[in-house]
């Protein structure tokens, strides 16, 4: 069911008939459906069983679709916009009326992204180059769980839920977008992303802030337990990660261990995987790698904890989220 390149106009027509299409982004992969077809924003909650109140992030061919989407559009926005897109920026801005509630959860805002893929851009300019239309996209996964970076990680969390797979082989950055919120006033990190805040500050001329205030937009990649492989993961500090291994293995467990070196000592009860040292390569690989990991049916996933670095803010963000949620 993988499609080839050559598919692009089934994929329209699947779209404008309200069915769902998987399409790569530069991020992870996306389960999109006509973001102006409320019928086709349903399937999208059925297949991924996403809670109906979490809002979805529209993806747009270029910037100039915006005012379509948001209103009340601020100088930073435009900014950042030409200096990121396309590119793994998601913005919130107030909705434009028309805006379906399905897709910003009830809420006053919605989260606008021009992803940099091309694929993607191809399906976007032909779905809604003309007339405005844009796809809402969520991660192309079940609820909670790791996000696709492939397409037969695609068909894995989905199967025949999704009637098209456009294949743009594995995503290049392999974490999710980083989300900023400019509705209102100080703008503010909500999910980070590749796209750091040092990045995003260079362009607005000031830091952004970090994390949601109480009556800030709700995001469901800021709940606790998400990102979640099955099996239990656990962060420990590099410097224990010999000794929790060691232990995991003396008590009979068959752990799977993902870490910047390679291991000291081999056991057979072990597989180690040596991650690097780089905060993009780790961020690259580490969907493929928890899901390996999981197909291998350890008991335990040691994970040793990122340095406390800005470069590496956004992938301990999705480690400790997959610890909490695989509890
Ligand atoms: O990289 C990405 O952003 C990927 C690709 C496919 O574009 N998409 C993605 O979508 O991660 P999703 O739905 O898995 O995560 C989007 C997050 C959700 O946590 C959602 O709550 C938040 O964006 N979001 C969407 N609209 C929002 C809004 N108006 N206010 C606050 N958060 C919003
Ligand atoms: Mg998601």
């Amino acid at each position: 069911m993988t499609a080839p390149v050559a598919d692009i106009p089934r994929a329209v027509a699947l779209l404008r008939a309200g069915e769902l299409v998987a399409f790569p982004t530069e991020t992870v992969y996306g389960l999109g459906a006509d973001a102006g077809n409320p019928g086709a924003i349903a399937r999208i909650f059925a297949a991924k069983g996403r809670p109906a109140d979490h809002p979805l992030i529209v993806h747009l061919p270029d910037a100039s679709h915006l005012e379509r989407w948001a209103v009340d559009i601020p100088e930073a926005a435009r900014k950042l916009a030409a200096a990121f897109w396309p590119g793994p920026l998601t913005l919130i801005l107030k909705r434009h009326a028309s805006v379906q509630d399905a897709i910003t959860g009830g809420q006053d805002t919605v989260g606008l992204r021009v992803p940099n893929h091309p694929l993607a851009l191809q399906l976007l300019r032909e779905f809604g180059g003309a007339n405005g239309g844009g796809l809402a996209a969520p991660s192309a996964n079940r609820f909670g769980h790791v996000s696709p970076t492939t397409a037969a990680h695609v068909r894995e969390e989905l199967g025949d839920a999704v009637a098209m797979i456009l294949d743009g082989g594995p995503c290049a950055v392999g974490i999710e977008s980083t989300i900023l919120d400019l509705s209102s006033g100080e703008p503010r990190i909500l999910r980070p992303g590749m796209l750091d805040a040092d990045a995003i500050g260079a362009v607005l001329g000031r830091p952004p802030a970090f994390g949601g205030e109480q009556n800030a937009p709700r995001v469901s990649g800021s709940l606790e337990a998400h990102y979640a492989p099955r099996t239990p993961l656990r962060l420990v500090a590099a410097a224990d990660l010999a000794t929790a291994a060691r232990q995991a293995l003396e008590a009979g467990q068959r752990i799977a261990v993902l870490a910047s070196e390679p291991p000291v000592s081999g056991d057979s009860n072990m597989i180690w995987s040596a991650a690097g040292t780089d905060a993009t390569r780790f961020a690259h690989d580490l969907y493929a790698r928890l899901r390996e990991f999981d197909a291998l049916d350890c008991d335990l996933i040691l994970v040793a904890a990122p340095p406390d670095a800005e470069a590496w803010r956004a992938v301990a963000d999705r480690l400790r989220r997959a610890a909490a949620g695989s509890k």
